[in-house]
């Protein structure tokens, strides 16, 4: 996403901000009893509504959709909620940040790692009944720190993990219609990697041991911070593009902890060597020749040995995007302050699906086990 693009989108974002503002002003100021309308009764019937002011809309999806409270914005990275509906048509509840509609929200999203050792910063207790708090947390147990008093707290959990109440992921489309064939975009380089965060204290041992190895057999194009060469975000899908592979490798292996790191070259055309859980995990999101998983050779150097195979056999490296066919990757969004977008989004979407009673009891029980 290049910065004249992200200046446009802010002020598409302003303007839509503007319009929705002064239509609720058009909307109250016609919906006030005082106006041709008769006096609303007590609680105020859609129908009644609609009948009385023409723009009634944003009226009937407020009375309708659930309310979800962002109680903090997680890292402090704040986005515009329309954008639920601009990157994943998601428009099904009524997103706010705004604490003073804390008695209505049917639901409260907590962010975890914004939570305060001593909970003073939670929302208030007690808690209206209908009330559903959701934990928000997308970092794998190795970088997870464990705040007491979090048993009996929550209602549903929203994480990368699939047994998550709400899981949080980058899907593969399946279409009936063959998609038309796919043209490998045209490379340059052999291997790429982006790594921005190389500090020890989470988890990052395994790949780093690897990657010394395996760099001694095949040149590497590295990007990112860890290495000095920042990518900027709108070159980050045509560079992924160019290269022939890309080393996806997770800084913590864990169940499901299957970031957006594969989601990039599934998406830009390229083949991600993957370092994390087991290849049957993988295959629970992505189909099993869509990938490299470095646990299907005994070392690093087979592993080199095999891509420098493929890099001379176009015939064998085309098959590693068969899957192309039939299933359509969608990019993920790149930008730091875009990170929690899906997350949030994909709560709202569930929240307005599913309104059943839930208890998470004990939380880390779940997460460490
Ligand atoms: C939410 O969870 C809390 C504690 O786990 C529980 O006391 C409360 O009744 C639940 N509320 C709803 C609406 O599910």
């Amino acid at each position: 996403m290049s910065s004249t693009n992200g200046s446009t989108l802010c002020r598409v974002g302003v303007v839509v901000t503007l319009a929705g503002v002064i239509s609720m002003a058009i909307m109250f100021s016609r919906f006030s009893p005082s106006r041709n309308c008769p006096p609303p009764p007590p609680k105020p019937k859609v129908n009644s509504v609609q009948n009385c002011a023409k723009s009634s809309n944003s009226v009937n999806d407020i009375a309708e959709k659930p309310i979800v409270l962002l109680w903090v914005w997680p890292e402090n990275y704040r986005f515009d909620f329309s954008d639920c509906k601009k990157f994943y048509n998601i428009d099904n509840c009524h997103l706010t940040d705004d604490r003073g509609l804390y008695d209505e929200a049917d639901n409260v999203i907590v962010y975890h790692r914004d939570i305060q050792w001593d909970l003073s910063n939670l929302p208030p207790s007690p808690r209206p009944p209908f009330q559903r708090w959701l934990w928000l947390h997308l970092e794998s147990p190795t970088n997870t720190k464990r705040i007491p008093g979090l048993e009996n707290l929550f209602n549903l959990t929203l994480s990368y993990r699939q047994d998550a109440d709400i899981p949080v992921r980058m899907r593969l489309i399946t279409s009936k219609k063959p998609n038309k064939d796919f043209v490998i975009p045209k490379k340059d380089k052999l291997v790429c990697w982006i790594v921005s965060n190389n500090d020890p204290s989470t988890g990052v041992d395994r790949r780093n041991d690897f990657f010394r190895e395996f760099r001694k057999y095949i040149r590497v194009t590295l990007f990112g911070k860890a290495y000095a060469r920042f990518l900027d975000y709108k070159d980050y899908y045509p560079t992924l593009a160019s290269c022939k592979f890309y080393l996806a490798f997770e800084n913590s292996i864990h169940k499901d902890y299957i970031t957006e790191k594969i989601n990039g070259p599934l998406a830009a055309g390229t083949v991600p060597v993957v370092l994390g859980p087991p290849r049957r995990n993988y295959e629970n999101f992505v189909p099993a020749e869509s990938f490299i998983h470095v646990d299907d050779f005994p070392d690093a150097k087979s592993l080199a040995e095999y891509l420098h195979q493929l890099d001379r056999d176009d015939n064998a490296y085309q098959q590693y995007f068969n899957w192309r066919k039939h299933l359509t990757p969608s990019p993920h969004l790149i930008l730091q302050t875009q990170e929690f977008i899906l997350a949030i989004c994909t709560a709202c979407d569930h929240v307005a699906r599913h309104r059943e009673y839930k208890e998470v009891h004990d939380l880390y029980d779940w997460y460490f086990r």
